[in-house]
């Protein structure tokens, strides 16, 4: 059987597990998802049909139907709609059909990046690689801020952080699934580092990673 090779990123929102995965993708050739959007594809479908996000079986349908060769970015990328992922993101059985879908993607040769919350603890417990993405939530507020700036909109530091906050503890509190460091992952703080220095650190680990291998 050939192998297929697996790097999960794990981490809160805003610690720049996207960026990562995207440019580790790119440059490992490897697939790339990013389960956030299966969890917001869920709260966007309740959203769109003014149903409460409490309605869990309305949210297995949706999950049912999420397409992760349709996920649309743009779309799914609003602040509420993450929010509301969040929310929907507790239900076991939302969970159980969404991890499901991602364990088939990650198993597709030759592999894949995949980030999220849960990846190196839950959907591929035996990734090769594991990587926990953080950033003190400051410093992850004071980026989204900044993004929102960029692209000419005006938000409230404050408020942007208790946003941050609210959503950790949701994440990592949760009775299913919580967001936490795999026991084996390689821990990566970025909140002193910029996307490029993060890059060449999580290529430091890896690329270690598979010369130990080469050499067994
Ligand atoms: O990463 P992103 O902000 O797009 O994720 C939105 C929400 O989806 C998270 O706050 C989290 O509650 C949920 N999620 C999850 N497990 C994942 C990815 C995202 O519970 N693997």
């Amino acid at each position: 059987m050939t192998h297929v090779f697996t790097i999960a990123i794990d981490g809160p929102a805003g610690a720049g597990k996207g960026t990562l995965a995207r440019r580790l993708a790119d440059h490992y050739r490897l697939n790339l998802l990013d389960t956030g959007l299966t969890y917001r594809a869920v709260a966007y479908a309740l959203i769109q049909h003014a149903l409460p996000l409490d309605n869990v079986s309305a949210a297995e349908t949706a999950a049912r139907q999420v397409n992760l060769a349709n996920l649309d970015r743009a779309v799914l990328s609003a602040h509420a709609v993450g929010e509301a992922a969040s929310k929907v993101a507790v239900y076991p059985t939302v969970r159980r059909i969404l991890v499901e879908k991602q364990r088939d993607f990650a198993k597709t040769p030759p592999g894949a990046v995949l980030d999220g919350r849960d990846i190196g603890t839950v959907v591929c417990p035996e990734a090769d690689i594991k990587l926990y993405v953080t950033a003190s939530a400051e410093v992850r507020a004071r980026r989204r801020l900044a993004e929102i700036e960029s692209i000419g909109g005006t938000a409230d530091f404050t408020e942007i952080l208790a946003d941050i906050v609210r959503r950790d503890e949701r994440d990592m509190g949760r009775a299913d699934s919580p967001l936490k460091p795999a026991a084996d992952a390689h821990l990566l703080d970025t909140s002193e580092m910029a996307i490029e220095a993060a890059f060449l650190a999580a290529m430091a680990i890896i690329d270690d990673v598979l010369a130990k291998r080469d050499k067994a």
